[in-house]
């Protein structure tokens, strides 16, 4: 695909379907989905309902533009359009690739403490696997080896090591188009951090502290639209396995000095583990 061409497709009641202007990159298990659903609150977006995986999976990719185009929301004059793809941001070739296409995007990278993320990123595959009727090791087994160390191999925390995939990252877009989303504030009380997200894009201020309120049978914010209430589905906000607090405190430590690297590179720190 290139970024000729045509970058969007009419429709005859005035919507367009276009090329998002904010991407949500990720990270897995970071919170995107709640990002995405507080973001839509705002009337002047139009999200993507479904994972589009375009520059990631070579299979979409191959069908090109068209294809991705076909993948976005109708979109009135006026509103932006998004669509999220969590992969995308541990994903090696898609910074290149969103760049040659789409270089003014306006990037959503949703962070939690990743020693928690990589516990949430286990507990969704865990759940997958028991769906499937599939054996699953336990977790102190896929965290760390034999001999003690930390289990490198691991995929989930591989996607933790946050200034790894962010120094690819900003290889192909400046930093002050990506902004960095305290996945772990958004869970506490998620009205700040969704105005910060507002201010961010330079939409009109319109979402409000009545669109949350705290749920305490889901233990989560939910939204309220238009007067409905709405919580996320079940499997977002699962209860993580009970790990022991020696292997937790050996991850913490591990994740200690990447962490400083990324807070080094987006020039902020959280406050992780
Ligand atoms: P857990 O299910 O491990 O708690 P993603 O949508 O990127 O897969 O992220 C899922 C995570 O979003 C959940 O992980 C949960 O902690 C978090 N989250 C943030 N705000 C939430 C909300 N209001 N309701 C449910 N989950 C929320």
């Amino acid at each position: 695909p290139s970024a000729d061409g045509a970058a969007r497709v009419a429709h005859p009641n005035g919507t367009v379907q276009r090329l998002p202007d904010i991407v949500i990159i990720g990270v897995r298990k970071g919170g995107t989905r709640a990002l995405i659903e507080m973001l839509s609150l705002h009337g002047d977006v139009a999200a993507a309902e479904n994972e589009v995986h375009f520059f990631d999976w070579e299979s979409h990719f191959q069908k090109g533009l068209p294809w991705y185009l076909s993948q976005m929301p109708y979109a009135l004059p006026g509103q932006l359009t998004v669509e999220k793809t969590p992969a995308y941001f541990t994903s090696s070739k898609v910074p290149r690739r969103l760049q040659q296409v789409n270089p003014g995007a306006k990037l959503l990278l949703i962070l939690r403490d990743p020693t928690e993320r990589v516990l949430s990123d286990y507990t969704q595959v865990y759940h997958n696997r028991l769906l499937k009727h599939k054996q699953h090791q336990p977790i102190e087994e896929v965290l760390v080896l034999k001999d003690g160390g930390v289990n490198l191999g691991y995929k989930a925390l591989n996607r933790s090591l946050y200034y790894v995939h962010m120094q690819n990252w900003l290889r192909h877009f400046p930093l002050d188009s990506i902004h960095v989303v305290d996945g772990d504030a958004l869970i506490r009380d998620p009205f700040p951090e969704v105005k910060r997200v507002e201010r961010f894009l330079r939409l009109e201020p319109q979402i409000n502290a009545a669109n949350f309120y705290f749920n305490r049978t889901k233990g989560f914010y939910c939204l309220r639209d238009h007067g409905r209430e709405r919580c996320l589905h079940d499997s977002k906000g699962r209860a993580h396995p009970r790990v022991a607090p020696d292997i937790l405190q050996k991850l913490y430590r591990f994740f200690h000095e990447p962490n400083r690297k990324f807070f080094e590179l987006v020039g902020r720190t959280f406050d992780w583990n």
